[in-house]
This record gives structure tokens, sequence and C-alpha cells, in this order.
């Protein structure tokens, strides 16, 4: 399956994908990896796997239209079937997302339903809950509301810091997202019409 990959920054998302990718076993290839911003170290962790890069500056664009056109217009280029959004700082448009339902993951660093939105890591420290994780979903139209297709849970320490806790929860998702990687690429777990996942039965 082509695979895009868009961020926004550091890329450890990426590069966790990267390194599943490259396995023999994997169904996932990355054709191409996709940046609002320039010169982020995720663009080089791609350039030094061999992965094609281009830069979408959503800054140099009048409207969320024309940006989310741009990028779809270099998705259909590389004839990507499959989207993730790994660290990806924007927020889509109702009609990219209803062209890629489907086709559109995201990792979130919370257990959704809980802690939708930003800052989810501080938002699980303030509410004092002892048990929190990343959550890998299909992309709907409402923000961090999608279809679940994989998740890890992480304790919470007495200890933590948000910084100790956002670090943790980054290691659950270089777990999280490639798995859910593989269930999406390999047609294992696919979103039904009606919202929900399927399963394929290996019966
Ligand atoms: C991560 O904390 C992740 O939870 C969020 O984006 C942040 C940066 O990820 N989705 P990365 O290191 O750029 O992949």
């Amino acid at each position: 399956t082509r695979v895009a990959v868009l961020i926004s920054g550091t890329g450890t998302n990426l590069q966790a994908l990267i390194e599943q990718a490259k396995r023999p076993c994997s169904s996932a290839e990355i054709v191409v990896v996709i940046s609002n911003r320039p010169g982020v170290q995720g663009l080089k962790r791609a350039s030094l796997a061999g992965i094609q890069t281009r830069v979408v500056d959503h800054k140099l664009y009048g409207s969320r239209a024309e940006f989310d056109g741009t990028i779809d217009r270099v998705l259909e280029e590389f004839r990507v079937e499959l989207v993730c959004l790994a660290g990806f700082m924007r927020i889509l448009t109702g009609t990219f997302v209803k062209k890629w339902n489907g086709k559109l993951l995201n990792i979130h660093p919370s257990l959704l339903p809980s802690f939708k939105g930003v800052n989810a890591q501080k938002q699980a420290l303030q509410a004092g809950v002892r048990v929190t994780g990343c959550t890998v979903h299909f992309v709907a139209e409402e923000v961090d509301a999608g279809a679940i297709i994989a998740q890890e849970a992480v304790s919470v320490l007495g200890s933590d810091t948000e910084e100790s806790l956002c670090d943790r929860i980054r290691e659950a998702e270089h777990r999280a997202f490639p798995a859910a990687l593989e269930l999406v690429a390999s047609g294992t777990v696919r979103l039904q019409e009606d919202g929900h996942i399927t399963w394929k039965s290996n019966s």
C-alpha cells in the first residue's frame, strides 16, 4: 500500500513508521513525506531514508481549502492510497476528510474519547487519572472522534511532569502507530460506510 506521512516537526512518529515500512513483512511503502513547515527535522529523517519530501507551507495559502487542495494534488501525484498524520498540526477541511475517508489515520496522545484536543497529556495530568495512553484512529470530520484502530495504555506516575508523561506516551505512540498502519495497509482492518471498524476474519 502506497503511504504518505504528513508531519509538522520532529517526526519521531514518522521515524517509527519508516522503520516499520522497511520490514520485509510490511504491507506499507512510504512514498512521500509532506510537511506544512519547512526545515523541520522530520524532513531530514525522510531524506535520510531515501523518501521523497514536499513542503506545503500553510502560511502561503489564503484559505484552508487552498492548502488542503495542494496537499491533495501531491497525494494524487504520488498515487497515495493511505495517509498517516504523524504530529501534523493542521485541522483538515471536511471536503478533504470526506474524500480520504477510511484512508486517513491520526495519532492522538490520550485514550480517546478522553482528553480530546490540544495538550491531551497535560489534561490527563490535571484530571489526576492513573492511566492514560495514545490512540490511532481514522480521521473524521469531528476532531479526535473517528473510529479507533489501536490504543496503548500508559501509567501516570506520581513523579510525572508533563514532560516525563509526554515522553512515555510518545514511546507508546511509536508502537501503536506502526501496528495500526500494518492493520490498515494489509486490509485486516477497514472503515465501513457506517463509520465502524471491521476486522477481516481469518477463518
Ligand atoms: C507527539 O507528541 C504526538 O502525540 C503528536 O505530535 C507530537 C509530535 O510527534 N501527535 P512527532 O515527534 O513529530 O512524531
